[in-house]
């Protein structure tokens, strides 16, 4: 399948279950100071889950853009280094608001998992929290898999929080085995190896955290799912790289295209690249822009990150503006607000890069004078904070 149609597939999946297709919100979020960015399905319904607003309906699907990039949720340092961890992403989820609850949300994930999608229950693995007999119990009632491979996990893995406050609850993973033995599989591999990935995590919303750290029993029970499109794009497409599903090929070829390059031989900057324009692309569309704090930091210092990987593949002129277009052709179809703001993207990222280089050079003359220095040996303090701060130099760089 490609990628847009198993978005397709699974939200059809959820519709058949009379659930309501809800469009994703914006990755800029518009009315909650506790995120920079929107960095899960469930945001746009936390005031649901807080009782603050009822629901038209009680059950939606969708699929979300997501941002993780600062705050609870940071994956950062593995984007890149890793083949299936983003800072943006499309979640896919069903929510029930006080409706369904861990019963159907186990049964019918296991039955789009292996019914619609066949995905090998050879392969996957299922993750509940270590006190949730209930939902551990549910697993061996209402699905076929194999008992030993139901596994009881802590708070770290099976207690998800959307933040330092906020709705939560336990949860229970779907975990695949990407490997090419069978044999090798073991329980202890889940959450602890990168041969097993996270799918799809269900989140039984019964909780919130609140500001002095404690926990409240919520009025109701709900059900807030999310499955990374990326990944399963990746499994049901049979490789063992999100870059290498539709939904990067397209920028990855852009990217060896114009550096001469070749992806496999060095695939960590072309892998960094793909990532980082999808970010700034959908953030920028949905209103944020670089500058020198909070979210607008945050756009900065991706740019500068993609950028600096883009020299190291001889990439010294702006290009990063000329794979808008491709991520249009790749998914303005399902997101029609980069279509529509494509020209504003491409001058907001142009204007940035043309404005790091000129950066870059002044703080490489500065570089140069300091290494010219008779007997140096490492950089002092002073002199890399003010690489740092004055030149814009970021500091892995
Ligand atoms: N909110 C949960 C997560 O982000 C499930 O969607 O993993």
């Amino acid at each position: 399948m490609t990628s847009k149609e198993i978005r397709k597939s699974f939200v059809e999946f959820f519709e058949e279950k009379n659930h309501k297709f809800i469009r994703s919100s914006s990755v800029v979020p518009s009315d909650d100071p506790t995120l920079l960015f929107t960095n899960a399905g469930m945001n746009q319904f936390k005031p649901i889950f807080l009782d603050q607003i009822v629901p038209e309906d009680p059950r939606a699907v969708n699929s979300q853009k997501c941002i993780r990039v600062s705050g609870k949720h940071n994956d950062l340092e593995e984007v890149g280094v890793d083949t299936f961890h983003h800072t943006f992403f499309e979640m896919l989820g069903n929510w029930s608001f006080g409706d369904y609850y861990k019963k159907e949300a186990i049964q019918w994930a296991w039955e789009l998992f292996t019914e619609r999608w066949e995905l090998d229950k050879e392969r996957l693995w299922a993750t509940v929290y270590k006190d949730d007999d209930e939902a551990f119990n549910l697993w061996l009632e209402v699905t076929d898999i194999k008992p030993e491979r139901v596994i009881r996990c802590g708070k770290k893995d099976n207690f998800w929080e959307m933040g330092d406050t906020g709705p939560c609850g336990p949860c229970s993973e779907i975990h695949f085995y990407i490997g090419d033995d069978l044999e090798k599989q073991h329980a202890s591999g889940v959450n602890n190896s990168d041969m097993y990935w996270e799918l799809w995590n269900l989140v039984f919303i019964q909780n919130n955290r609140i500001e002095d750290g404690s926990l409240i029993e919520l009025p109701a029970k709900h059900v807030d799912t999310g499955a990374g499109l990326e990944r399963i794009a990746a499994v049901m497409q049979g490789k063992d790289s999100n870059y290498d599903t539709d939904l990067f090929q397209p920028i990855i070829l852009a990217i060896q295209e114009k550096a001469k390059s070749d992806y496999k031989i060095n695939p960590i900057p072309h892998r960094v690249i793909a990532d980082h324009i999808r970010m700034l692309c959908f953030s920028i569309a949905d209103g944020a822009l670089p500058s020198n704090e909070g979210r607008g930091y945050v756009l900065r210092r991706i740019l500068r990150r993609a950028s600096r990987f883009g020299r190291s593949l001889g990439l010294e002129e702006p290009f990063m503006f000329e794979l808008v277009q491709v991520l249009v052709e790749t998914m303005g179809d399902n997101f029609p607000e980069i279509n529509e703001k494509k020209n504003h993207i491409e001058k907001v990222i142009r204007a940035e890069e043309n404005s790091f280089n000129d950066t870059l050079d002044r703080g490489l003359n500065h570089f140069e004078k300091i290494i010219n220095q008779e007997d140096i040996v490492n950089i002092n303090g002073e002199d890399a904070f003010k690489l740092y701060d004055t030149y814009g130099f970021p500091f892995d760089l």
